[in-house]
């Protein structure tokens, strides 16, 4: 595999595909930069004054920790100026953000999740950044909520940065999913996985337990048959993890497979789901089927959602292919 950068990577991407333009990698250059800067916050923690919450609800009613709103904003001011961007989206904003004036704008919509696993931050557990990049369809001067509205199918780029004892770029172009290495003391970002491939089959499932008495039946039933282990009618023993944090459970699917799910449940706020379609769900859907993984909302794959609102949410259940189908068998028969 050639060590390239991921300037080098994408000059050869945009030399090899004719849907990647200069604009679409001058964009996720400058994503990638505005998370070095994030990955840099978060090695600070205590020291750097990002630990504990900052008092405020997002939209979701969410407590917001100063580092969801750290990292908000070391998103928005690193990419509002690239010249490539018609408007933004964030979890941690109500409104879609425009750009600037003083800028250029361009024709794309960027959606992020600026810090995914936030009630990690101040335990020094793994979270990460999630984002999704749309194409602008519609001759709007000011972009609109209404131009956000798409199906993951038209992602043009999505992925998401891990901040671990590595910190990890994973990234897709619609082309293949690749892994790129930051190597800190030079802000290099270096390709260290190409084409990665989720194993097809697994015994291996993530899912928050606690939450077992809100679960509709066949999230129960699935469930329940895993931890029948070898006697049971799935015939094998699973293994469980949870991280709490989606970008570290799917990275650790993407790297040896397993299944995670948040599903819909019974409680008043999760009967849609917990996790955000725009820029959870999609882009997560997005790397894990670019990777030979599926995602589904246990009946419906997560990229055919016709989207209604920014902050929509839904059910996720995605990961290695075949129990990702044998799951949605339960909620079929
Ligand atoms: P966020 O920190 O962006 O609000 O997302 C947290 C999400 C996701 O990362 C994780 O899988 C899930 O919430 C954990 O939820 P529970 O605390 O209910 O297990
Ligand atoms: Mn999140
Ligand atoms: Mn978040």
């Amino acid at each position: 595999m050639k060590h390239s950068t991921l300037s080098q990577f994408l000059l050869d991407q945009k030399l090899s595909n004719l849907n990647i333009d200069n604009d679409l990698c001058k964009l996720i250059e400058s994503l990638a930069q505005a998370c070095v800067r994030i990955s840099y916050r978060v090695r600070q923690g205590a020291l750097g004054g990002i630990l504990g919450s900052h008092g405020t609800e997002n939209i979701q009613g969410e407590v917001q920790q100063k580092l969801d709103l750290i990292s908000n904003q070391i998103i928005v001011e690193g990419t509002q100026w690239c010249g490539a961007v018609a408007a933004m989206a964030s979890e941690e904003e109500e409104q879609i953000i425009p750009i600037p004036g003083e800028y250029r704008r361009g024709n794309y919509l960027l959606l992020f999740d600026p810090l995914d696993g936030s009630s990690n931050i101040d335990v020094n557990v793994s979270i990460g950044t999630i984002f999704s990049v749309l194409e602008k369809k519609s001759d709007h001067e000011q972009p609109q909520e209404a131009d956000f509205l798409q199906s993951g199918h038209n992602q043009v780029a999505a992925g998401y940065v891990v901040y671990g004892p590595q910190t990890l770029l994973v990234i897709t172009l619609g082309n293949g999913v690749y892994s790129f290495t930051l190597e800190s003391n030079t802000s290099t970002w270096t390709l260290t996985h190409e084409n990665i491939q989720i194993p097809e089959t697994t015994s291996e499932f993530a899912i928050n337990m606690s939450n077992m008495r809100y679960w509709h039946q066949p999230v129960k039933q699935y469930i329940q048959d895993c931890l029948s282990g070898v006697d049971g009618p799935l015939k094998k023993n699973y293994n469980m993890r949870w991280i709490a944090s989606m970008v570290a459970d799917v990275h650790r699917i993407i790297t040896r497979g397993g299944v995670f799910m948040y599903p819909a449940d019974k409680r008043e706020s999760v009967t849609k789901g917990k996790l955000r379609l725009m820029y959870e769900a999609n882009p997560m859907g997005f790397v894990i089927e670019q990777a030979g993984g599926l995602a589904t909302n246990g009946k419906n794959r997560i990229l055919d959602i016709s989207p209604q609102q920014l902050h929509q949410r839904t059910g996720v259940i995605l990961g290695s292919k075949k129990e990702v189908e044998l799951i949605t068998s339960y909620h079929t028969s």
